[in-house]
This record gives C-alpha cells, structure tokens and sequence, in this order.
C-alpha cells in the first residue's frame, strides 16, 4: 500500500512538472524539440508539424500578422481573415461618416462589391523560419567593442538576407533572440489588398470599453473580418478592382463544442514585446518607480480630458481613440504593480539569482565567465536610475502637450526648407495632411488644461534634469500655471488651426519665419536642447552598456540553470503558447471561474450608456433565447479564460483546440495577471478570448450576414467521439 501511494505520488509529481505549461512563448519551428510532448501531455491530439511545417500546409499558413501591430488568422478558403474590433478599429473609423456610422452601427458587406479597400492596411504570412545564428554571429567575438559588434552583425545580416532562397513575391527579415543570442530569419508573403468585410457596433465589439478593459469577467464581442485580395494568379498584388479573393493553403476549421475547465488551448500569433529576463534590481526599478512615474502623469492627463468629454459631445468623438490608449497602457501599468508586489516578483526574482550566482560560484570556469555579470547590472541600473524617470517624465508629458506635437511638425518642414526648395515642396504637402488630420482631433481647451495639469510635474522633478530656463518662466508665475498657460496659449499662433492651416496654404515660408519669435517654440526648444544635453547622451551610454550585459546574462542564464527551458522574448515574431482552460483566485475569497454568458452583458445593461449600452436587436435575441446552434444549455457564451502566456500584439490571435480548431479569438489578460510580461506567474496570469460560438452568432444572428458563416468549415471535435 505505501509502496503504491509513493508510486502514485511520484507519478502525480512527475505529472505535475511536466504539465505545468502556461509560461512561454515558443518559436514554431522549435516545438518538436521543446514542446511537443508537454503539449501532448496536457492533451494535445495534433503533432508539432501540423502546427508548423515548411513544405506542408499547417496551421501556421493560416496566422497573418495583421498590419504589423496584431494577429489574424485565415477562416475561409476565399480568404476570409478574423481578428480584433480594436485591431480593425482604424479601417472601421476611416471609413465611418455621420450617416454611414460604422463605428455607433457596425458594417456588414453583403457582397464581394461592397467589401471596402483600406489602404496601407496589409497581411502578413510566414513561410518558413530558419536559425541563422551562425552566420550572422560569423566572426563576432567577446572581445569587440559594442559597436564593431553591432556593424559586423548588421553586414552578416545583409548577406543572410541577400543569399536567402526566395520567390519574387516574398520578403524576408532577421532578428535578434534571447537579447542577441541567436537569429533568426523570417521568409514572408506580405499582401496589401486587405478589405473591411464586417465588423459589430462598438457596443458589442467594444462593450465595457475602459472600465472593463484589462478585467475579467468580460463581455466583450471583440472581433471583426477582413479579406485577403490577391492578382488572379493568387500572388500579392497591390490594390486593383480586378483583384480575387486569396485561396489560402490552409484556413482553420472552428469548433462548435467551446471549451471546458482543463482543456488544452494554444494561441498562434505575434505578441510584441516582453522583458522576462531582467534582473531584480531592474524589476524593482519598475515597480517602485517607472510604472507609478508613467501611471501619475496619465492620472493627470486622462482626468483633464474625461473632464472634457463628459461635457461636450464634439470632445468625446474627437478625443476617443487618444482617452482609449492613454487610458490602455495606463489601466496595464497599475495590474502589472499589483500583481509583481502580490506575487513578490522581485523576491522570486532574489531567489533565482542567489541559486544562480551559487552555481557560478560553484565552477572555476563559470565564475570566470560570468562571475561579475549581475553585479555589473546592479550598478548599472543603480546608475539608470534618475536618468529612467527622466526620461519617462520627458516622454510621457512631451506627447501629451501637443501644442508640442504641432511644433515638431513645423520644424520638419524648417529643416526640409533648409535643404532647399526641393526637399521644402516634397515635404510641405505631408506636413499639410498631417495637421489636417491632427487638428481634427484637437480641442485648445483640452490642450491649455493639459499644459496647466503637466508641467508642475516636469518643473517639480530633480532640479538636474529638468531645463534651468524653463525653470526660471515657471518661477516667474510664482506657481500659477493657468496663467501661464493661459498666456502661452493667447500667444503663440499655434494653437489656432485655422491659423496655422490657412499659413500653410497661403505663406508656409512666412509661417516658419513667425516660428522664431513664437514663445511656445521657444519654450518647446528649450525642453527638447535639454532633454538631449543632459539626459539623452547619459541616457543612451548606459543603455548601451545595459544592452550588453544582459545579453551575457541571458546566455549565463541559458548556460547555468540548465534544467530550465528557455524561451525568448517577444519580438513581434511568429510564437505559439499553450496551456490550459482555467480560473484563477483574484484574491483572498475571491475565484473567478471560466466562461461569460450573455446574461453577463444583460446585467451589466445601462441604457443609453457610454459603456454599457445594448443594442436593441441582441436584446431582443436574448429575450428569445433565439441563438441557433451556437448557444450551449440554453446560454449564449460570450468570453472564457485559460492560461496561455500572451502580451500586446497577440490580439487577434487564435485560439485554437486540441486538433487545432478555432475555438476563440485572443484579446486581452486579466488585470491582476498584466505582470507576466515582466513575471508570468501560473496562479493568475490569464489571457481572455472571445469564444468563437459569440462571434459566430453575432455574424449569424444579430447581423444576418449567415453567407459568412457558410463559407467556413464548422466542426464538432467533441461530438464525434
Ligand atoms: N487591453 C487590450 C489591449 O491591450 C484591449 C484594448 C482595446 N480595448 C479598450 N477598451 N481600450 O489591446
Ligand atoms: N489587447 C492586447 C493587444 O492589442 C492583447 C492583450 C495583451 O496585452 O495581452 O494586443
């Protein structure tokens, strides 16, 4: 009987380890070394080269990376492509007008003939990933100065590239791992005809906006469809009315069965940028001050401006998208503090690295390699210190104030006139249709506030970095920054765009004298000579050093801890991530369980609200519980949860069951889990989608634009056995 129950236990450990996936986000063409098994384990059906294969079609021809900024995936085989509202949002505001409100209505094209271009909109696939570490390492060595380094990797980099095997429609790019490590080469299909097919009104696509951005439980139909175009010959080609729909190699079968607690998910796509190899001494940075830097200044600037929206209709059109970022990172920030101090990030991070510096200690020839490496990091964050939340200060408020924005577009087209009137007429149209299309989102009134808000805090950091003569017009205020903004905002000619605009069409060279005696150029001057004389130069030199140091330490890292296996950073490169269905405890007493219903979006119902309106149309469906066949049990989901390591960029991402059905679409983490770019920790980082059965009923249903439906391959993975 013992004997059994430590077998069982042993088994249950063994088990155990090898389950615990959720961190990680792998290279594609590495889960058959690294992944495979594990995610067999955790109940994976389909093999690592179903997931990727080179000569084969795999589920990997069906991932685009969409514009460059989020993830979509192939549904159909006429090129039907699913991703995010907000990854949408910029084609759905393009083409939206008072009368044809897409962004209030939603759109639904009926046909081929009414699907909208949208142009500088493109799709990306991968063709294939190949490890070119070696030859582009060729010849670098350790004891080369960073940047010997850096203009040897960059010529490496170049023959790669010009050697690499490729069609004449395919691209290709390189990029660093593991902080420099390793490369890798990306071979891609890049196609530019990508049209609005459908996308929900906001009130779906975007339900609970801000205040449940980043939260779970969720409602949100995050999603919408686009098509690929291509020549008639199914190659990339750039926009034409004769243009077909893009036959892909592979478009993903959807799953109706939805999900259940503990079944295996991956996600498939292209998360942005993480940073899970920092030291302590650079979390603890984060933590105590750069987060809660960034976090205060966008405290003040997102009360001005909801202060303003809440009172003027025009306001709160003009300054939606601009509150909605702000807002985004902002909401991020404050999760990310809480849970790296709830889950002791910086103490986890201690451990790690006292048992790292044991083993280092441990060998002559490890001590040798890397025996000063964290120390040298420790200094040189110690040294980052003032010059970081100088520079957080100088990039959070700059933007903000853009009165400054304004400025810098002037002054492009000064120094293109300084070229010559060539370069002066080639610019000046740009300049023109850029602050035509700024101003249409300016208001003044906002801006003066924003100055009033903002520069107590630039004026209030340490004396050393911030611009003595700037200093100096605060102190003449005697701390009465309305005035000052008042006066500043009277004065210059800047912040009247009628002014500025009929200057530019009339006498732009006459525009650009005025600059000179103009006092918010003057003072714009001033922050930006100082920001590159005393913060930038110091700024850049350890950064540099930084740079270096954890590149060593990323391959001490990989060299020490051998048991661990490691993956790299996000990059905005092809990544797949996995785990399992799953809730997670908030905190104390509080569980949150796995899926959202629409009797979720009815509760949270407030007529005629901003955030929480429903239309009337999914009301109704609801009353009837009229939800074909994607309801289950007679409830209509909406979102579910699971643990799969993802970050900005993974929206729009699939994801996908254990035979590689799409079963939901990725779209944001839960709030108290935002740290796992910096920490992932399995107790609460979870990634939230929309379950595909909601986007399909939405389609289906609210819509009526079921000849969408019918163009995808619907399965039931579940039902069959
Ligand atoms: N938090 C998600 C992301 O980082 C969704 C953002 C869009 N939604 C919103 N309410 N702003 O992109
Ligand atoms: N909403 C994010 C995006 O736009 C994805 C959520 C996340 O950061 O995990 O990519």
């Amino acid at each position: 009987m013992k004997v059994l129950k430590l077998f069982l236990l042993a088994f249950v450990l063994f088990f155990s380890s090898l389950a615990r996936a959720d961190e990680g986000m792998w290279l594609p063409l590495l889960l058959e070394k690294l992944n495979e098994q594990q995610m067999k384990s955790l109940g994976m059906k389909i093999s690592a080269r179903d997931i990727y294969s080179v000569n084969n079609g795999s589920l990997k021809d069906a991932i685009v990376s969409f514009g460059g900024f989020c993830t979509g995936e192939v549904i159909s085989s006429k090129g039907l492509v699913l991703t995010n509202h907000h990854c949408g949002f910029d084609a759905i505001q393009n083409h939206s007008t008072l009368d044809n409100n897409y962004i209030r209505d939603g759109f639904w094209a009926r046909n081929y003939a009414e699907e909208i271009p949208n142009q500088g909109l493109f799709v990306t696939f991968i063709a294939r990933i190949e490890d070119v570490s070696k030859l582009v390492l060729n010849g670098v060595t350790s004891g080369m100065s960073e940047k010997d380094r850096q203009a040897l990797i960059e010529k490496n980099m170049g023959l790669v590239k010009n050697a690499a095997k490729r069609e004449t429609y395919q691209d290709a790019f390189i990029r660093g791992f593991f902080e420099g490590n390793q490369y890798y080469m990306f071979v891609t299909e890049t196609y530019n005809d990508v049209r609005l097919v459908g996308a929900p009104p906001s009130s779906i696509g975007n339900f609970g906006k801000d205040t449940d951005n980043w939260m779970w439980p969720r409602h949100t139909g995050d999603f919408s469809l686009f098509r690929i175009y291509a020549g008639k010959d199914n190659k990339p080609a750039a926009y034409s009315t004769e243009n077909v729909p893009f036959v892909p190699k592979k478009s993903l079968s959807i799953s109706l069965d939805g999900t259940a607690k503990g079944d295996f998910t991956m996600i498939f796509g292209f998360p942005g940028r993480t940073t899970e190899y920092l030291p302590a001494a650079a979390v603890k940075q984060i933590v105590e001050v750069n987060d809660p830097t960034k976090i205060a200044i966008r405290d003040k600037a997102l009360a001005v401006i909801d202060g303003f929206m809440r009172n003027d209709e025009q306001i709160k059109i003009q300054y939606a998208a601009k509150y909605a970022s702000i807002a985004n990172a902002w909401k991020k920030w404050q999760g990310e503090v809480l849970g790296l101090n709830r889950t002791d990030g910086v103490g986890k991070k201690k451990k790690y690295e006292e048992e790292f510096n044991r083993r280092v200690l441990a060998s002559a020839q490890l001590k040798q390699q890397y025996g000063t490496v964290l120390g040298d990091l420790e200094k040189a964050y110690a040294e980052l210190y003032p010059y970081g939340i100088a520079r957080d200060i100088y990039g959070e408020i700059i933007p903000k104030i853009e009165l400054f924005t304004v400025i810098q577009q002037l002054k492009q087209l000064k120094a293109a006139q300084n070229q010559g009137e060539t370069a002066f007429q080639a610019q000046l149209p740009k300049t023109k249709e850029r602050l035509r299309e700024f101003y249409k989102e300016y208001d003044s009134r906002v801006d003066v506030k924003l100055f009033e808000a903002l520069m107590p805090i630039y004026i209030g950091q340490d004396s050393a970095y911030s611009a003595p003569s700037v200093r100096q017009k605060s102190a003449g205020y005697a701390g009465d920054y309305a005035r000052w903004a008042q006066e500043l905002y009277k004065t210059t000619v800047l912040a009247d765009e009628n002014k500025v605009l009929e200057a530019l069409d009339k006498d732009p060279a006459g525009l650009l004298n005025a600059l000179t005696n103009d006092p918010a150029v003057a003072l714009q001057t001033e922050l930006a000579q100082n920001y590159s004389a005393k913060v930038l130069p110091r700024l850049t030199e350890i950064q540099a050093r930084i740079n270096a140091l954890q590149r060593t330490y990323m391959q001490a890292q990989m060299d020490v801890m051998t048991e661990k296996k490691f993956y790299p950073d996000a990059n905005s490169t092809l990544r797949v991530t996995y785990g399992t269905v799953k809730g997670y405890e908030a905190r104390d007493a509080v569980a949150y369980d796995i899926h959202t219903y629409l009797d979720g979006v009815m509760e949270k119902y407030v007529p005629g609200d901003y955030e929480f309106d429903v239309p009337a149309k999914l009301r109704e469906l609801y009353q009837k519980k009229d939800y074909g066949q994607y309801g289950a049990a007679g409830k209509m989901p909406v979102c579910f949860i699971a643990a799969n390591h993802t970050t900005g960029g993974n929206s729009g991402s699939p994801a996908l069951d254990a035979y590689g059905n799409l079963v939901g679409l990725n779209f944001d983490r839960v709030w108290e889990g935002t740290m796992s770019d910096i920490n992932y920790d399995p107790s609460i980082c979870r990634n939230i989608m929309v379950d595909i059965r909601y986007v399909l009923f939405i389609i289906d249903k609210y819509a009526g634009a079921g000849h969408l439906v019918k163009e995808m391959k619907l399965v039931h993975p579940k039902k069959k056995k």
